[in-house]
């Protein structure tokens, strides 16, 4: 029926009735903290570019999750810092790396908290890239090896769920079979299956300390132009076993969320960037926009899109927010 019979105001009259025929809701079930963990102790080194996050070391760390999981939120993915890069990255698979140690400390402290791992190289090589470079790039399948050990010792240590975010070929059916060989049949796998080549990841480099020495990711990472080819790329990573898959970053790329969700119906987890946190911050401290306004707006429209999941640098804002309305 047309105007005048019908008048789509009259639902948004009240916040009362808006708030009865509002079709999306962020809720703190949906949050996924990242946390980056660091060598020492009693360590908290504020991230320049990410404020309000921090390079922890293990005990800081665990007491933050558990201050985390207090608030509800049920997941913590984890980036490691190591004491010393190589070529290889080898602090990244070692059983006593530093992700590797502070797992079982979270668990003491928050038992009933998801913790997720970061399973990539490019935190733990001397050159930054994600893999082991032969000929100037980064070779695929040397570096799936290292992830399966990677992903193994994390398991082996507690994690509770695994994500890989290197972007190479074939590595979600390589740690699916290994880990069902070491009897972690369990053990959900995270997806990082369309994962962009994005400007977005600035400031998490630095927070990371891993920002590649020469060249970029292009050559494994996802190039931004590609809708069609996202979808193969999460079509792959389900047939190789992957539980949840991801879209990265999520703002710049609600299209491929809403895509992915309508054309697999699989659980879906969007990664709202540091980039994305950090231009938010930005304006908000130059008094250009309201930041609670905007994080709410910005994390509601991934949900809108599609996404199950979001992994946000705001999920403790968002956490206190949502428990203060109820
Ligand atoms: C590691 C990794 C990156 C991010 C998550 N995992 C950085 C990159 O690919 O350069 C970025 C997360 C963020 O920007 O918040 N490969």
């Amino acid at each position: 029926m047309p105007f005048p019979a019908t008048r789509l105001r009259r639902l948004r009259r009240t916040e009362t009735l808006r708030r009865m025929v509002r079709e999306t809701r962020l809720s703190v079930d949906d949050l996924i903290m990242p946390l980056f963990v660091c060598p020492g102790e009693k360590v908290r080194r504020e991230i320049g570019s990410m404020p309000g996050n921090y390079q922890m070391s293990v005990d800081t760390l665990a007491e933050e999750c558990r201050a985390i999981a207090d608030l509800g939120i049920p997941a913590v993915i984890l980036f490691g810092l190591p004491e010393r890069k190589d070529e290889v990255g080898s602090e990244g698979y070692h059983d006593h790396g530093i992700v590797q140690r502070a797992i079982p400390e979270i668990k003491e402290r928050a038992p009933g908290l998801c913790v997720i791992t970061d399973v990539c190289l490019c935190e733990y090589t001397s050159h930054g890239h994600c893999g082991v470079i032969k000929s100037g790039d980064v070779d695929n399948d040397a570096t799936v090896d290292l992830l399966v050990r990677e992903a193994l010792s994390h398991v082996r240590a507690g994690a509770d769920v695994v994500a890989p975010s290197d972007m190479m070929d074939g590595r979600i059916k390589a740690i699916r079979d290994a880990l069902d060989r070491e009897g972690h049949t369990h053990i959900p796998i995270m997806a990082y299956a369309a994962k962009f080549c994005s400007g977005f990841y600035g400031p998490f480099r630095e927070a990371a300390e891993s920002a590649p020495q020469f060249g970029d990711r292009r050559s494994y990472q996802m190039d931004p132009a590609n809708g069609d080819e996202a979808l193969r790329e999460v079509a792959l990573d389900l047939e190789e076993g992957a539980d949840i898959v991801m879209v990265k970053p999520a703002l710049a790329y609600l299209d491929v969320i809403r895509r992915v969700k309508d054309r697999f119906g699989v659980p879906v987890a969007a990664y709202n960037v540091s980039g994305e946190f950090s231009m938010i911050k930005a304006a908000a401290r130059l008094g250009w926009i309201d930041e609670a306004r905007i994080v709410d707006e910005v994390l509601t429209s991934i949900r809108r899109a599609g996404a199950d999941l979001i992994l946000t640098y705001f999920a403790k804002d968002i956490a206190r927010k949502i428990s203060r309305e109820s």
